[in-house]
């Protein structure tokens, strides 16, 4: 099959329209059969649930070409159950996990001449997502659904790939303690909107939120989870009840665990401990893992001994024994991997 015509090595993280998207209608109390549609628009009823009351969540997966020449994605039965999560949370319809890798696998080969070809460092990003488009107007669930799914190629969600970030100590907030945090709903991300746009205009690359209950422990970014390495390589991660369960921080700690040998703690992290550790990165399907500088904490800066020209050793181990994973380098976990074709 021959592939578009794009510059695959310069593609950024930005939405290129694909061929081919599914749709799934969701009335009477039932999904229908689900289908294929060039169609990339969406016409609905102004009082539509998600338009009046945000009644929508969403999943982010990757198809990868592999260095045998297979597309496959990687672990989508946990977005299938993580979407579930979000739909009951939400009072949404749950689309039925095989139908949801269906979806996912008609997508990918149906876009697959947009699947970035093996080491060109982009990857194919697949959005399902779903969203109330019956009305509502007193405050209630709505009673009509779609679930779709689209896919767009992407290169590096951060500009600059490798380098490592610069981030900020939010004052802001993006879940409540109960609320909706662990969660994919898009409304986690309206509300960071204003504090990334605040962030990025200070000259910051990302925020890091701080748990909403008492403000002293580091939860994660408007799009990612957090990894820390002590100084004697233990692999340390945040636990909270309101951050995403991110599928890539998941299979880091297996990683890290059985291919590395590392140490890993799941535990809470004290804003005043992350002064002490080693290396600290981004995780999650758009930024991988996405290596951290500098943190700054209203003018006191934290600056990680990885510096800031490169990824931080165990951090880059870490990144390699992934992707390798993923691009069918290294022998994967029985059930990570999800041929297509
Ligand atoms: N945290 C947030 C808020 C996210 O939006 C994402 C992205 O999906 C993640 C973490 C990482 O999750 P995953 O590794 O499943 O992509
Ligand atoms: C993902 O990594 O899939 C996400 O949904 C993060 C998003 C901010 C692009």
């Amino acid at each position: 099959m021959e592939k578009k015509n794009l510059d695959w090595g310069n593609l950024g993280f930005e939405y290129i329209p694909t061929d081919q998207r599914y749709v799934s209608k969701y009335r009477h109390g039932a999904w229908d059969d689900g289908a294929m549609t060039a169609d990339a628009t969406v016409q609905m009823s102004e009082c539509a649930g998600v338009l009046q009351y945000c009644q929508a969540c969403f999943e982010g997966l990757k198809a990868y070409t592999t260095e045998d020449g297979h597309i496959v994605t990687f672990r989508p039965d946990l977005n299938a159950e993580r979407m579930e999560a979000s739909c009951k949370r939400l009072e949404m319809p749950v689309f039925p996990k095989e139908r949801f890798i269906d979806a996912v696998e008609k997508v990918v080969k149906g876009n697959a001449a947009y699947v970035p070809p093996f080491g060109s460092g982009a990857t194919m990003y697949i959005r399902p997502f779903m969203y109330a488009n019956g009305p509502v107007i007193g405050v209630a669930p709505a009673e009509e659904y779609e679930f779709r799914a689209f896919a767009t190629p992407v290169g590096p969600y951060f500009k600059g790939g490798a380098k490592p970030l610069t981030i900020r100590i939010s004052d802001f907030d993006r879940a409540a303690p109960h609320g909706t945090g662990n969660i994919k709903a898009g409304l986690n991300y309206a509300m960071s909107l204003h504090a990334i746009v605040d962030a990025h205009k200070q000259g910051f690359d990302e925020n890091m939120y701080l748990d909403p209950a008492t403000r002293t422990k580091v939860e994660e970014t408007g799009g990612a989870n957090f990894l820390f390495v002590t100084k004697d390589n233990t692999v340390v991660t945040p636990k909270s009840d309101s951050i995403l369960p991110s599928i890539t921080r998941r299979s880091l700690m297996i990683v890290a665990e059985k291919y590395l040998g590392l140490k890993v703690e799941q535990r809470e992290v004290y804003l005043d401990e992350v002064k002490d550790f080693a290396e600290c990165g981004l995780c999650g399907t758009a930024a991988v893992i996405s290596p951290v500088g500098k943190i700054v904490d209203h003018g006191k800066e934290i600056c990680m001994p990885s510096g800031m020209t490169e990824m931080g050793p165990v951090t880059k181990k870490l990144y390699d024994t992934l992707t390798g994973i993923q691009m069918g380098e290294i022998e994967a976990p029985e059930g990570w991997i999800h041929v297509i074709e």
